[in-house]
């Protein structure tokens, strides 16, 4: 469910008419919903009741990679998610908006030493190490600093997610994580190292899951690791789910799991764990929260459809060309009629196109559309390519909306760059 509804005829996102924010931050612009926010993160809540996490219950770190705009990690924040961050500025993002440290876990591949300084210091509740190497460079830091590093392997489970091959990370020719046939010597050599404390394990197989047999599947295996890891004498305090539920793109399609489903098979695979569950959802807070709104600049004749040539381009929602990705388009005003058309944007490339043959809407020169399921990975994948601006962002509650990203004035994009001397006076 989310609060993106037709009253008499026009789209609003909550009590706000979509017109009202093209009439008054122009367009491309994403919007999002405060209701919806709130909304999925009680669902997601009712869905864990079941589980056995302990005294404090879940852990819930937001992967703010999904949605970082400061405002919503603030609403995030409001309603005490943690956040799952990848660097050091998704952390400092994290922090202003007043996340508290000991809910983040750092999560990624890659993570520098400087990164890692800077979460010790900040006080960051756990570290998800994705290798040996790693785990060498974070001792070292932990050790020069004196701060004690809580961590968890990510483990690597050779599963399966079945989704988009570039958003799946569980198989073993993924880079992600260890392997999970070396998982315990790695654990061994990871106790013995200074600065380092271990505090349990963590897996994440992969985005936009719509089946939850190789969730469970990993699960499993992480399972069996617990208890494996505990008769070797290590303390496992914590368990890391990850995130990937999928959301509803595509209203033709069956609908994904729900947080009830999934949250019923965790309960069932975790019982006895004796550990305190993470969970790291992105898109399924915010994916169905958020429209990226725009104008049909023109509509030009095509050999099989016409082109619906849109002021939202691939730079602004970078997803169907990335990953074929497929997002509902709706006339912000529909008319009642339909037809089938190709949706694309202004960027020199073919690859710049939303929607082939698609049947939607009939729209017109002038028109608003609204790109639904808008709210993951839309803004935060945004590009300057072919010199557009970055793509403002609005945050609705009730009848209230504020401008939580002011659009970027191209005069800036411009004086970010910089001349050399041998070419400054060739301007002047
Ligand atoms: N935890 C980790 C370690 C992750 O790598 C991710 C997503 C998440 C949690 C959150 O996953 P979610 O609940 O949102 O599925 N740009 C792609 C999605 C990339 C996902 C990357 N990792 C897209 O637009 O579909």
């Amino acid at each position: 469910m989310n609060h993106f509804e037709y009253r008499d005829g026009v789209m609003h996102v909550e009590d706000v008419a979509l017109p009202d924010i093209a009439a008054a931050i122009g367009t491309p612009v994403y919007v999002y919903s405060t209701a919806t926010i709130e909304r999925h993160i009680a669902v997601l809540r009712d869905g864990l009741a079941g589980v056995e996490s302990g005294p404090a219950g879940p852990w819930i770190a937001f992967a703010v990679k999904a949605n970082p705009n400061r405002a919503v990690l603030a609403t995030m924040a409001r309603a005490g998610l943690g956040a799952d961050v990848v660097s050091a500025g998704e952390l400092l993002r994290a922090l202003a908006a007043g996340v508290p440290a000991d809910k983040i876990v750092f999560s990624g591949v890659g993570k520098t030493a400087d990164e890692m300084a800077l979460a010790l210091e900040r006080g960051v509740g756990q570290f998800n190490l994705e290798s040996e190497q790693e785990a060498v460079t974070l001792s070292q830091v932990a050790t020069r600093l004196a701060i004690a590093a809580r961590v968890a392997y990510r483990i690597n489970p050779d599963v399966d997610a079945g989704t988009h091959a570039k958003i799946s990370t569980g198989r073993s020719d993924n880079k992600f994580g260890i392997p999970y046939d070396t998982a315990a010597a790695a654990y061994a050599r990871l106790a013995a190292l200074p600065g380092i404390d271990v505090q349990g394990v963590a897996v994440h197989i992969g985005s936009q899951l719509t089946d939850l047999a190789p969730l469970e599947a990993a699960f499993v295996r992480i399972g069996g690791l617990i208890a494996d890891l505990r008769a070797a004498g290590h303390v496992i305090r914590t368990a890391d789910l990850g995130g990937g539920l999928g959301v509803p793109y595509d209203p033709s399609k069956p609908l994904p799991p729900n947080p009830a489903d999934y949250g019923a098979m965790v309960a069932r695979v975790t019982r006895g764990w004796d550990v305190r569950l993470m969970f790291e959802p992105g898109r399924l807070i915010v994916g169905n929260a958020g429209i990226l709104l725009s104008t049909v600049v023109r509509v030009k004749e095509g050999a099989a459809h016409p082109w619906v040539i849109l002021d939202a381009a691939m730079n602004d929602l970078l997803r169907p060309s990335l990953y074929d990705a497929w997002h509902d388009i709706r006339a912000v005003r529909p008319d009642g009629a339909r037809f089938v058309a190709n949706v694309v944007g202004p960027v020199c490339e073919s690859g710049d196109t939303f929607a082939t043959g698609r049947t939607m809407d009939r729209v017109a020169e002038g028109d608003l559309v609204a790109f639904m399921t808008a709210g993951a990975y839309g803004a935060t994948m945004a590009s300057t390519y072919n010199s557009r601006a970055l793509t403002p962002e609005i945050l609705v509650t009730g009848e209230e909306w504020a401008i939580v990203r002011a659009r970027q004035p191209i005069e800036s994009l411009i004086a970010a760059d910089a001349l050399p001397p041998w070419l400054q006076e060739e301007i002047a």
